[in-house]
C-alpha cells in the first residue's frame, strides 16, 4: 500500500496535488455555485449575516485561515473557536450565523458536541467540511461539503488540511458571489488560480531533498519557533504543531509581530526560527521582525517565494517556494511545514505514523 513511500504520512503529503485536483474538481465543475454545498444551500447563504467556524487541531487551523478569505473575499463577519472550548461556555448565538464544522473524520467528538451546542442555542443551519462521507458530523449537518483527499491513516493530517483549505476558499468565494460582492471576472480569476494550485504544490514537493537538510538540523534542537503573519499565521500555528506532534521537538507559533511582546525573550542561538515569507503585503514587516530575531543570534529558516527577493547570509537559510499565488499561498506554504516535521521526525527516529499518546480520531473527551 505504502508503494515508493516509508511512511503513511510521506505518502499523504506527496497525494496532495491528486487531493487537490480532485477536490478542487468539485468547484471547477459547479463554479462558485451554492450547491457546491448541498440542496439546501441557494436558499440559506444569501440571507446570512455572519459564520462561526467550530474545529480543532489542524482543523482548526484551517478555520483560522478560512476567517480572512471569509472577511475579506465575502465581507461576511467571521469567527473561529477552539470546539471543545466553544461547547463549554455561555456562548451568545446569533441564528443568522452559519456554523461551520471542520473535520477530517467526522468523528471528532469535541467538533460533535460543539455542532449540537450551537444548535441547541438558536443555530438554525450548519455546514459541514469533511473528509468521511456519511459519518457523524455531516449526518447531523444541513449542509455538506466533502473534501475528496481519500482515507487519511497517517495520524497527523497532511492532505485532508490542504483539501479543507480549498473547501473554505470555495466557500469563501461563493459566499462572495451570493452578496454580489464577487465578480464574474473576480470568479473567473479565482477559478484559474484553482487550476493551478495543484501545480504550485507539485513545485514545493520537490523541494524535499532541501526540507531534508533543514530538518536534519532541527533533529539536534530541543525548541523551534515558528513566524508568520496575515494568511500565514495559521500556517506557522500548523508548523509548529505538525512538528511537536511526530518529532517531539518543543515548538511554538506566533504572528512575527507579537514577538517583542514577550517571545523575543526566548531567541538565541540555540532557537531555530523558522518564518513563512512569502511576497504579499506583510513582507516588509516580516523582514523587520526577521532583523529582531538576528540580532538576538536566532537562526532563521525562512521559506520565501520566488518573488520575495531574500538572499542567504551568515545565520539565514532560505528556500524558495514557487512563485507567488496570491491568497491561496496558505496552501502551497503548507507543504514545506509538513515535510520539515516529516524529516525531523525521521531524523529522530520516532514513530511518524503513529506518534506516542495520539489517536487518529479523538473520540473521547
Ligand atoms: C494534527 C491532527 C489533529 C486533528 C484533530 C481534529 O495533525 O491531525 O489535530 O486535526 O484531532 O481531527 P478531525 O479533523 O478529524 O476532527
Amino acid at each position: 500500500e505504502l508503494g515508493p513511500y516509508s511512511h503513511f504520512m510521506q505518502k499523504e503529503i506527496h497525494e496532495q496535488p491528486k487531493a487537490l485536483s480532485d477536490t478542487i474538481e468539485a468547484v471547477l465543475d459547479a463554479g462558485f455555485s451554492a450547491e457546491l454545498f448541498g440542496p439546501n444551500a441557494a436558499a440559506l447563504l444569501p440571507t446570512l449575516e455572519g459564520v462561526k467556524i467550530l474545529a480543532c487541531g489542524t482543523s482548526y487551523y484551517a478555520g483560522l485561515t478560512a476567517k480572512y478569505w471569509i472577511e475579506s473575499i465575502a465581507g461576511v463577519p467571521c469567527d473561529v473557536e477552539i470546539a471543545s472550548e466553544y461547547r463549554y461556555r455561555d456562548a451568545w448565538a446569533n441564528p443568522k450565523h452559519l456554523i461551520v464544522t471542520i473535520s477530517q473524520s467526522g468523528e471528532t467528538l469535541d467538533t460533535m458536541e460543539a455542532l449540537k451546542y450551537a444548535k441547541s442555542l438558536g443555530h438554525t443551519a450548519a455546514l459541514s467540511i469533511c473528509n468521511v462521507r456519511e459519518s457523524a458530523i455531516p449526518r447531523a449537518s444541513e449542509l455538506v461539503f466533502y473534501t475528496r483527499a481519500g482515507a487519511e491513516i497517517g495520524v497527523a493530517s497532511t492532505k485532508a488540511f490542504t483539501t479543507q483549505l480549498v473547501a473554505l476558499f470555495a466557500l469563501a468565494v461563493t459566499l462572495g458571489k451570493v452578496r454580489g460582492r464577487v465578480s464574474d471576472e473576480q470568479q473567473a480569476q479565482f477559478l484559474d488560480e484553482l487550476r493551478h494550485l495543484p501545480g504550485s504544490v507539485q513545485h514545493a514537493l520537490n523541494l524535499e531533498p532541501q526540507i531534508k537538510a533543514w530538518a536534519d538540523k532541527f533533529a539536534a534542537k530541543n525548541d523551534a519557533l515558528f513566524l508568520g503573519r496575515g494568511l500565514h499565521y495559521p500556517i506557522a500555528l500548523e508548523g509548529a504543531l505538525k512538528l511537536k506532534e511526530i518529532s517531539y521537538i518543543h515548538a511554538e507559533a506566533y504572528p512575527a509581530g507579537e514577538l517583542k511582546h514577550g517571545p523575543l525573550a526566548l531567541v538565541d542561538s540555540n532557537m531555530p526560527v523558522v518564518v513563512i515569507a512569502p511576497n504579499d503585503s506583510l513582507l516588509e514587516k516580516v523582514k523587520s521582525n526577521m532583523q529582531e530575531v538576528r540580532a538576538r543570534g536566532g537562526e532563521l529558516f525562512v521559506f520565501a517565494d520566488l518573488d520575495s527577493h531574500f538572499s542567504e547570509s551568515e545565520g539565514v537559510h532560505v528556500i524558495r517556494t514557487p512563485r507567488h499565488v496570491g491568497v491561496l499561498s496558505p496552501v502551497v506554504h503548507a507543504i514545506p511545514v509538513q515535510l520539515l516535521a516529516y524529516h525531523a521526525a525521521l531524523a529522530r527516529g520516532t514513530d511518524v505514523d503513529k506518534p506516542r499518546n495520539l489517536a487518529k480520531s479523538v473520540t473521547v473527551e
